[in-house]
């Protein structure tokens, strides 16, 4: 299985250092910065004795070298800055996406693609659109890393286990975000069960804010010890056809009566891609947050350079 990770910033390159060390495939690291990736993947060969794995990575500046990959994840772009909202970047990172999904296109069709660039639903949308690819074989990562930020802060507030959690999140890997209490549980006890509705508002509010609370802790670039894992979890699922379900960023086309945008969505994911889209029975309060969600992104999606 050969692997392809274009952009070897933070979450570039922990991504593909993920993927290596579980021997998921052979990788190939991209970055249009001479050296960068080439660098990284050198010090990433280097680590092999002392892991004692064997794996393969290749660092380029050469796009063409995604040739023929089974997997191609987009990190290139801009990372936000502290008071940034992910969808601050669409210009500039409609730019850098559309000459990599050419690329992709050209030398990588049969691929498939997860797209992490932000704003996430959005680079998903346009890389859909450019590549002409099917959804089954395009989708973004976002939801999985908020339900993993949300499992993460009902772990602290319950004491108990992350491993005991069920988290799960649909909508705008944004502001957009739909956290949803009735979908998260512990050990099957659902977490309205758990938590009264004001403590789970707070734990909501500090999921959707948590990336924004990192950009600002760094002080500089965004966080991605959590994204390249989330990363590596979807990559995992591809390559080992685990047919497992977890939120993606899709193409919706009918389902919860949405049509041609790209949003967050559960579904069940094997070796060729999106196999099946889980469509949750939402509360009318829910849907109505999901819509407008999808409301915001369908709007911003007029700028994007189609
Ligand atoms: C975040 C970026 C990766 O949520 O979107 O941290």
């Amino acid at each position: 299985m050969k692997i392809s990770v274009i952009g070897a910033g933070n979450v570039g390159s922990l991504a593909a250092m993920r993927i290596a060390q579980e021997k998921l495939g052979n990788v190939v690291l991209v970055d249009v910065v001479k050296g960068m990736a080439q660098g990284k993947s050198c010090d990433l060969e280097d680590a092999q004795m002392l892991l004692n794995v064997d794996y393969s990575i290749e660092g380029t500046d050469d796009i063409t070298k995604i040739k023929s990959s089974n997997i191609v994840v987009v990190t290139a772009g801009l990372a936000r800055k502290p008071g940034m909202t992910r969808e601050e970047l669409l210009l500039k990172n409609s730019e850098i996406l559309k000459n990599i999904c050419i690329s992709i296109k050209n030398y990588a069709p049969e691929a498939i693609v997860i797209i992490v660039t932000n704003p996430l639903d959005l680079m998903t949308y346009l890389a859909l659109k450019i590549t002409g690819f099917k959804r089954e074989k395009l989708f973004g990562m976002g939801i999985s890393l908020d339900a993993a930020r949300f499992a993460n802060l009902i772990s602290k507030e319950l004491k108990v286990p992350i491993t005991e959690i069920e988290a799960c999140v649909i909508g705008s890997h944004g502001e957009g975000m739909v956290p949803l209490a009735e979908f998260s549980s512990v050990k099957g006890t659902s977490l309205l069960k758990l938590l009264n509705q004001e403590k789970i508002d707070e734990l909501f509010k500090k999921t959707v804010y948590r990336g924004a609370e990192i950009v600002s802790l760094l002080g500089s670039g965004s966080a991605f010890f959590a994204p390249s894992a989330a990363i590596a979890q979807i990559v995992k699922i591809i390559a080992k056809d685990q047919k497992q379900v977890i939120g993606v960023c899709a193409s919706l086309s009918g389902e919860y009566g949405i049509d041609d945008i790209c949003t967050g969505v559960p579904a069940r994911i094997g070796i060729n891609g999106i196999e099946q889209i889980i469509e949750l029975k939402l509360s009318k309060e829910n849907n109505n947050l999901l819509i407008k969600a999808v409301e915001s992104i369908r709007s911003l999606a007029k700028q994007l350079p189609l």
